[in-house]
């Protein structure tokens, strides 16, 4: 018995050691695999740097299919009106809506932003509402098809535009409380917590119970790529309960797919609520700019405005054949490639974000499936995200589900050209709210899964903390 005790502790000893040495051995810079090179698109990568970065298509995609992809653009870009008009392909809008295009939130196919002073552009950010389900089960039905259950008089989401003659349903409004946040170096961050407030809502109060989720337009590039990757594959990477105990448990959202009638895994949005870019798009369209289309036929007006109900019903606003134009766009934006990649600073950095448990979450390399767009197939792309949804801790905390993600469940957003956020969009607002003023306060906003990384970067000296940065620049 006595050897058997003192060979588990001696055991044990080796077992340390080993640790001992691993932990050694992974602050030595070559533990890091190598870095992802320039092409992070693959073959569908561009060479840009400039400001319309975000908005060139793939660069294998056939030429024949290059007037699809500029139809789609103007389908896209250009200002849509209301009916009935003289340009029936672009008419439908409204009667409620946030705005008239997809680019004014999608700015230069890039991100949206919150409200803020010195920008122009005030629209790139609404906000989705709902209240909690019935404890007696009757939301089941609801849950299962919308994620939600809708607030009773306004929808699912915050319309605060409409067309002449209709009020809009409110006014959103963000204010700010700074909080210090102190590196181990020393210098000091301020981080801003967001709250909302619905003001002058015009078909009365809100339900006691609102559930409000301010977000952000997300950059458009890539996405044809991440639609292609096998669901097997990112199912694959769930470790739901943490059995592999790094302090990381991803799982996959599933939702409502209406074209075929079943749940499925989600991939698109801040928290992976729509399973598929038609579907995502054919909400924008409703949901964003008020027109219908097949797939949704029935606009989110509140229950007591008739002017708004009766313009829903009848032949779908958005003409099939100019949706499919969207979807072909939206699949085909390309990633733009990386730059500086030879600089030992960058290098460095991507040791840095491996070293901190970056990677766990933004998982930099997948090989795509097969795609019907057969230049998207057999992909090896480097998008630095694992489509999963993790618990990012009380401070990201909206309070508000979708489908199986709880309040504090994010999708780990794609990193792929987020160091040409500036040059496209002219700012660089980050997360699902856009309260990070840059890429240093979007990581120190890591908690929960991720609190381990965030407290990483906290302990870097300034030169890893500026290498990090450097690499995320680079992408
Ligand atoms: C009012 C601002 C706004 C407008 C207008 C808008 N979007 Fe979006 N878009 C968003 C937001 C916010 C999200 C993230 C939604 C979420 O988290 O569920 C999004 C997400 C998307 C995504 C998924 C991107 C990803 O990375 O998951 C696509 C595709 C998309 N929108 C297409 C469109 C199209 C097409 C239009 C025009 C018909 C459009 N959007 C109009 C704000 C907007
Ligand atoms: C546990 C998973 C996880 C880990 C680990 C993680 N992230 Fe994230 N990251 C996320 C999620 C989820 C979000 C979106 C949060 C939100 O919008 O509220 C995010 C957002 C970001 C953003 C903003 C992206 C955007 O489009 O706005 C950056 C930049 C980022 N992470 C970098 C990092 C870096 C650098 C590290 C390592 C120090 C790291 N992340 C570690 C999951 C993770």
């Amino acid at each position: 018995m006595q050897t058997t005790a003192s060979n588990i502790q001696y055991g044990n000893f080796v077992f340390r050691l080993l640790v001992i040495f691993a932990m050694m051995s992974s602050t030595a810079a070559a533990s890091a695999p190598p870095m992802p090179g320039e092409r992070l698109g693959g073959d569908t990568s561009i060479r840009s740097d400039h400001h319309s970065a975000f908005s060139l298509p793939a660069a294998n995609m056939p030429l024949q299919r290059r007037l699809d992809f500029s139809v789609g653009n103007s389908f896209f870009r250009n200002p849509w009106v209301t009916a009935p008009s003289s340009t029936t392909a672009r008419d439908g809008l409204g009667p409620l809506l946030n705005t008239n295009a997809c680019q004014n939130c999608h700015i230069k196919d890039g991100r949206g932003h919150p409200p803020e002073p010195e920008l122009a552009n005030r629209v790139s950010m609404l906000v989705r509402l709902s209240i909690p389900p019935d404890s007696d089960g009757r939301d089941q039905e609801l849950l299962r098809r919308l994620g939600n259950v809708p607030e009773p008089t306004y929808g699912l989401q915050l319309q605060d535009f409409a067309v002449t003659n209709l009020a809009p349903e409110g006014r959103v409004q963000v204010s700010y409380r700074e909080q210090p946040v102190t590196l181990s170096d020393g210098a000091q961050v301020m981080l801003r917590q967001p709250t909302l407030t619905i003001l002058d809502t015009n078909y009365g109060p809100l339900h006691p119970q609102v559930q409000l989720s301010a977000r952000v337009a997300p950059p458009m590039i890539g996405l044809g790529l991440l639609a292609a990757l096998d669901a097997a594959h990112i199912v694959a990477r769930e470790d739901p309960n943490d059995a592999d105990g790094d302090g990381i448990s991803g799982r996959a959202n599933r939702v409502w797919d209406l074209s075929g009638g079943l749940t499925v895994l989600g991939r698109f949005g801040w928290k992976a609520g729509q399973p598929s870019l038609p579907q995502q798009n054919a909400a924008a369209f409703v949901n964003d700019m008020g027109i219908t289309s097949r797939l949704l036929p029935d606009e989110d007006c509140p229950v007591s405005a008739a002017t708004c109900q009766a313009s829903s019903g009848g032949a779908p606003e958005l003409a099939a054949q100019i949706q499919e134009q969207v979807d072909f766009y939206t699949a085909n934006l390309a990633v733009p490639v990386r730059r500086n990649i030879d600089d030992p600073k960058v290098q460095a950095g991507w040791n840095v974000f491996v070293d901190s448990g970056c990677a766990a979450c933004h998982t930099p390399t997948w090989t795509t499936g097969n795609s019907f767009h057969e230049w998207l197939s057999q992909q090896t792309i480097h998008p630095f995200t694992d489509l999963l949804l993790h618990d990012m801790g009380p401070g990201l905390d909206d309070g508000r589900g979708e489908f199986l993600a709880s309040g504090s469940e994010w999708r780990t957003p794609p990193l792929w050209g987020i160091g040409l956020t500036e040059t496209v969009t002219g700012h660089t607002f980050f997360l699902h709210d856009g309260r990070a003023r840059n890429l240093l306060e979007a990581i120190l906003w890591h908690g929960g899964e991720a609190d381990a990384s965030q407290q990483a970067v906290r302990q870097l000296t300034a030169d890893k903390r500026e290498a990090l940065l450097a690499f995320l620049n680079s992408l």
